[in-house]
């Protein structure tokens, strides 16, 4: 997940469907609060955070089998972004931005 906020839908994610989630977010502040949130609901172990770009996301290529964002493509350069997002996917991944 790309751009977490204070980690709702992350911790959604992990709590409801038991997906792993790899989240990274610009925001120092963020990523504390979405580690906290993550903590309080219990899916620490699941849900992991840290500060990050989305134009130079910290992954390896091929990475994840889908990246999703919500509400923070209108603050992004997306023609860098969507590069880096379709780098970090496997073939055939999914991908959801609203
Ligand atoms: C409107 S909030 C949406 C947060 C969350 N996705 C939600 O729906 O509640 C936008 C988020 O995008 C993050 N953001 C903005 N530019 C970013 C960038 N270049 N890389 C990663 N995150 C970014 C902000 O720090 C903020 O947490």
């Amino acid at each position: 997940m790309v751009g977490c906020g204070t980690g709702f839908s992350a911790c959604y994610l992990a709590r409801e469907i038991g997906c792993e989630v790899l989240v990274i977010d610009i925001e120092e502040l963020s990523i504390e609060k979405a580690k906290e949130k993550a903590k309080r609901q219990k899916v620490s172990d699941k849900a992991k955070f840290r500060v990050g770009d989305a134009h130079a996301l910290p992954f390896e290529a091929e990475t994840f089998d889908a990246l999703r964002t919500e509400f923070v493509s209108q603050f992004l350069d997306r023609e860098r972004a969507f590069k880096e997002f379709a780098r970090v996917l496997r073939p055939r991944a999914y991908v959801g931005i609203n």
